[in-house]
């Protein structure tokens, strides 16, 4: 993980909690229109991938925990993990590109309004990806996976054979000088295809594909119950990288604000088509890209008016998680958009600089949602970003920068803090340390968990452990007034 130079430990606010009164008088817990649907109140979980579906994405049981558990603090909405929209493998991560992953979908759903008593909103993230590599081994990558071109043949004399041998000892500055930087990036990094590798028919024909697929995948979240969609357009992903200030396509879905706007405004059209207006569709996407040369909070006001314009039930802003300024993985790993400064600036620690990880997307939101509100759009804004007491989410509420204040890491470390806040129980609180413990988990494709409550009382008879049989899978109880106290909930 990433940490700002010469880092400065920040400590954790210790805000005095407010009564049950007080909250009644704030906004945080609030009602909220979004397009077609009500929230009960401005709170609101993002996604976060646990882990937890099985190889061929399906829901498992330790998925409708996962979001059982999230559900019992009765946020005003859950967003469900980046789900694939396309029917690939994906290893342990949720999809939805088949009616034969609606009656699993159906199952959380269900799981979801029972445990929230019905109030909470529930909306899941879609999610296309591009294949990435693990980094290879060099004698593999030049035995196997490097296509030997006329570049090559004419900076290394010999055979094809005794070019990938020459090519095995050199050094890396010699290496340099005869590879392509996308060839040498592949060596190092893992191969990653890009939007912008128009040679390859698939990623030609992505603004053929994915409307359909994406559409396909929300008639999906429909029928299986969901309040809405939440289109994935932020991060290391398909759809951010035509946002992306780096996408120089040249068909008409790059090159300027306009063109790299269109492809994600067509996906939506083509969602809203399937779906019709009576229900939500939204999207996340970055405030700012972090990352050199990348899209500025400008490029995302643009974005913003446009979706907004387009008919967006909300939008959701992330920031930063690239991969362009990831760091190297170890030879048989994949290099991990969360690792770098944008990496950082998405999910950032304590160990920050002089602004510290508390609230650093907010001002950005707060331009953002400025240009929509003079565009005349009263679409909701969602904030996001170390976010973790009432105190920070009412000042950017009273202040007018955010509708919703989303809330990811403090929301694993206690589930229940929605609810302790709304009843007067702030006091008790588990405080997330925002040390990124769960974003560890994450980065090795681990079941992710809070380092706060994984190892309390794993060897009760109810409790589901982790696959290292060490870990807790979901947080304990709220024992009401104390630790030890015996009303739960
Ligand atoms: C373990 C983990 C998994 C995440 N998975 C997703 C995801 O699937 N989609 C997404 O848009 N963001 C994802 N995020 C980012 C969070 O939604 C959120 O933007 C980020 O953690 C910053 O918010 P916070 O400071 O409240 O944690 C993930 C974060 C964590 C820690």
């Amino acid at each position: 993980m990433w940490h700002p130079p010469s880092p400065i430990k920040h400590a954790i606010p210790q805000p005095s909690w407010p009564t049950k009164d007080q909250v009644s008088r704030g906004l945080w817990f609030r009602p909220i229109s979004l397009g077609p649907v009500e929230l009960a109140e401005r709170t609101w979980v993002p996604a976060m991938v646990p882990w937890r579906a099985t190889e061929d994405g399906y829901v498992t049981d330790a998925v409708l925990d996962w979001y059982r558990r999230f559900a019992q603090g009765q946020p005003g909405a859950i967003v469900v993990e980046a789900t694939g929209v396309r029917d690939v493998k994906s290893g342990p991560l949720l999809r939805i590109g088949h009616d034969r992953f609606v009656p699993g979908l159906r199952r959380l759903v269900e799981t979801v309004r029972r445990a929230s008593d019905g109030r909470t909103r529930l909306f899941i993230q879609t999610i296309d990806f591009q294949t990435i590599r693990r980094r290879p081994a060099p004698e593999r990558f030049f035995g196997e996976f490097l296509a030997i071109t006329d570049r090559h043949r004419e900076r290394v004399s010999g055979s094809d054979a005794a070019i990938r041998a020459r090519l095995m000892d050199m050094s890396d500055d010699e290496r340099r000088a005869v590879l392509t930087d996308r060839e040498w990036q592949s060596l190092e990094y893992g191969h990653r295809e890009l939007i912008t590798d128009l040679a390859l028919p698939h990623m030609r024909d992505l603004p053929r594909t994915l409307p359909g697929t994406f559409a396909a995948a929300a008639v999906r979240a429909r029928e299986a119950g969901f309040d809405g969609v939440e289109l994935h357009y932020a991060h290391a992903y398909t759809m951010a990288s035509f946002l992306s200030a780096l996408n120089d396509r040249p068909d008409g879905y790059g090159l300027t604000l306009e063109g790299r706007a269109r492809l994600p405004l067509e996906v939506y059209r083509a969602v809203r088509a399937a779906v019709g207006s009576d229900w939500v569709v939204g999207c996340r996407f970055l405030s700012d890209e972090c990352i050199p040369g990348g899209g500025t909070v400008d490029d995302a006001a643009y974005f913003a008016v446009a979706f907004a314009g387009a008919g967006m039930d909300f939008l959701s802003l992330s920031r930063g998680g690239k991969f362009e300024d990831a760091k190297q993985p170890k030879v048989g790993w994949a290099a991990y958009p969360y690792t770098g400064r944008s990496g950082y600036e998405c999910i950032p620690t304590v160990r920050s600089d002089a602004a510290g990880p508390f609230g650093r997307n907010v001002e950005a939101v707060a331009f953002i949602r400025h240009r929509v509100r003079a565009a005349g759009q009263a679409t909701p804004v969602v904030v996001c970003g170390g976010i973790s007491t009432y105190q920070q989410a009412e000042a950017i509420l009273a202040r007018g920068q955010a509708d919703i204040v989303a809330s990811a890491r403090q929301t694993l470390a206690d589930p229940d803090w929605f609810m302790k806040v709304r009843s007067g129980k702030g006091a008790e609180i588990r405080r997330c340390v925002f040390t990124n413990y769960c974003e560890g988990l994450d980065l090795v494709h681990k079941q992710v968990t809070c380092k706060l409550w994984d190892r309390e009382a794993i060897d009760d008879a109810d409790v589901v452990l982790a696959n290292d049989g060490r870990r807790r899978l979901t947080a304990p109880p709220w024992r009401h007034g104390s630790a030890s106290g015996s009303e739960t909930r």
